[in-house]
């Protein structure tokens, strides 16, 4: 008979490598990281991240992660091990993320979920869809060069200087985006400090003193992604965005890299086409889940 899990609150000083182990073979199974980056940073650093871990026979088999997007909206990502894909399992971790929400004042819940059979358990566990987002990746390349409109000048990122510009830009061209909107200083700190941080694979579109446009490259071991892109909401429609992500396209290539890839929201009808026409396509959709708690 297949052991029953207990869940129960993680304690990150005890449980983070097994839960780091378990986000790894979840990815490796499925091709995709069941928790995304802003909670996978936050696993050690935000005190405002709660774990409820899954174990079976005293093993982590599966773990939530929580955070409050505001005072009355929570946030949820799951990873489950293959071995425990079973309804009742779902049902109980879902249970208990809306109870740890609510129990902490929360009024709604989000669970961001990509694998087909997560989805279908949060539908009968009574969220509704909300939102996609689609993975998009890029193979082979290109061979033109970026073309940037007259007047723009591309320069690395530069450390100490470049923060307030390149904050100021990704908030006013992304407003009140979910993942990509009001950064903070710290947040953007907390990126900087990450090991794939290389100022040189930010590319920053100057108009003189102006900062008009930045293309955030992450150099991964054999993919790259663009990681953030934002052109300035006047210079929109202009091509600088389509010279940008070109431009990123042949320096991920440089980095020696096999593929490209970046998320994009379904309905990002401006970025879709430019990504599209650049030859991205979709790999796969991540989809989000809304239920009141
Ligand atoms: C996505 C973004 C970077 C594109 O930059 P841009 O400078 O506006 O892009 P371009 O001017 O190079 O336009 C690229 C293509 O999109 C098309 N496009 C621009 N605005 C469009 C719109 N509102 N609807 C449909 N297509 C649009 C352009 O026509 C162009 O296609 P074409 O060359 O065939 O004419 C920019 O719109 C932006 O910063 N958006 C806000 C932040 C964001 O969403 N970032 C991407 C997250 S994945």
């Amino acid at each position: 008979m297949e052991p029953a899990i207990e869940i129960e609150p993680a304690r990150f000083g005890r449980d983070l490598s097994e839960i780091e182990a378990l986000i790894e073979s979840v990815e490796g199974v499925d091709g995709h990281r069941p928790i995304g980056e802003r909670k996978a940073i936050g696993l050690t650093r935000d005190p405002k991240l709660i774990g409820l871990v899954g174990r079976a026979e005293g093993k982590v088999v599966a773990f939530v992660a929580l955070t409050p997007a505001s005072s009355e909206w929570w946030v949820m990502e799951m990873a489950i091990a293959p071995g425990h894909r079973q309804h009742k399992h779902y049902r109980r971790l879902f249970e208990a993320a809306v109870e740890e929400a609510s129990r902490r004042g929360g009024k709604a819940l989000r669970a961001w979920l990509f694998h087909p059979g997560l989805a279908r358990a949060a539908v009968r566990e009574g969220f509704n869809e909300e939102r996609q987002l689609f993975k998009m990746e890029h193979h082979g390349f290109i061979s033109a060069p970026a073309a940037y409109p007259p007047g723009i000048e591309v320069k690395a990122f530069r450390p100490g200087k470049d923060e307030p510009d390149l904050l100021r830009l990704n908030n006013e061209a992304f407003g009140i985006h979910p993942e990509n909107g009001a950064w903070t200083r710290d947040e953007l700190a907390l990126r900087m400090e990450r090991d794939w941080f290389d100022p040189e694979m930010v590319l920053m579109a100057w108009r003189g003193t102006d900062l008009v446009g930045f293309n955030w490259l992450k150099v991964g071991d054999s993919e790259g992604e663009i990681y953030v892109i934002a052109v300035a909401p006047q210079l929109q429609g202009q091509g600088l965005g389509r010279a940008l992500v070109m431009d990123g396209l042949v320096r991920l290539e440089k980095a020696g890299v096999d593929k490209a890839f970046l998320y994009v929201d379904a309905d990002n009808q401006p970025a879709l086409h430019l990504y599209r026409d650049l030859g991205f396509y979709v790999d796969h959709v991540d989809r989000s889940f809304v239920r009141f708690v």
